[in-house]
């Protein structure tokens, strides 16, 4: 398996700023494909603000909605109608605006265990994917969005979590989260992440400052373990740099 490129780190002035950058890319990464486009999206908070550009005149226009397929990196184990759904939080800004139905593919939460719901998802990315195993000549995804928190996890991917080192499944269950909300959750492995053409990580605020130090060392967070076959992008602002 070829290693991953080093992060290439852009600073931007602030979170509108950074929304902007994080939109270029995205379109930057449709234009590159002139054929079925994979795009799996993050929750939290951060991605909201570029959620909110991507239903703008200005980009709803340009995005090929017909040839866009939308996923969802990880998700908390509540109803697929509840808030802290992160897919119903993508739904509600976005996807249910523009995106044909069947082009959106949350991971289903309507099951008995997070374990099941896995189990669901991997079929289903596999099934888009068309095989069983990941080829790293051919990505996935064309872009994964990531957040990070402030244990430096990413996705659903909390430290010390024995499915870091996972090689062989795509989606696992996640019994338990080390941050709010505290509801199971339901998470790509990092083998699935990596596969993309594009990662690109957005990190805003003061509150990340901590979490930023830390993962310029060579700390084994998920999110310093989290990298694209392709190329990987930190979007960063000022304030989380502490400028
Ligand atoms: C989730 C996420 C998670 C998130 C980080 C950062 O379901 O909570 O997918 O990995 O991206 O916790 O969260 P914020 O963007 O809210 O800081």
């Amino acid at each position: 398996m070829p290693s991953p490129a080093p992060i290439n780190r852009i600073v931007v002035a602030d979170p509108v700023a950074l929304a902007d950058a994080a939109a270029k890319r995205l379109m930057a990464r449709i234009e590159a494909n002139p054929d079925r486009i994979a795009i799996c999206l993050t929750g939290g908070s951060s991605p909201k603000q570029l959620y909110r550009l991507l239903v703008t005149e200005a980009y709803a226009k340009q995005i090929p909605w017909d040839r866009v397929h939308w996923f969802i990196g990880d998700e908390r184990f509540v109803s697929p109608a509840d808030p802290l759904n992160n897919m119903a939080m993508a739904r509600g800004i976005f996807l249910d605006r523009f995106a044909p139905k069947d082009h959106i593919h949350p991971i289903p939460t309507d099951v008995a265990t997070p374990e099941e719901s896995a189990r669901l998802y991997e079929r289903e990315l596999q099934s888009f994917y068309g095989a069983k195993e990941l080829d790293p000549a051919r990505p996935l995804f064309d872009l994964m969005l990531m957040g990070i928190g402030p244990d430096g996890h990413t996705a659903s991917l909390f430290p010390d979590y024995p499915a870091l080192n996972e090689t062989k499944r795509w989606v696992v269950g996640v019994p338990q989260a080390h941050v709010e909300p505290f509801v199971p959750r339901v998470s790509l492995t990092l083998p699935a992440l990596a596969s993309c053409c594009e990662m690109l990580f957005e990190l805003a605020g003061n509150e990340k400052r901590a979490i930023l130090a830390r993962l310029s060392t060579d700390e084994s967070l998920p999110a310093n373990r989290a990298r694209s076959l392709g190329e990987t992008v930190l979007l960063v602002d000022q304030a989380a740099l502490g400028g």
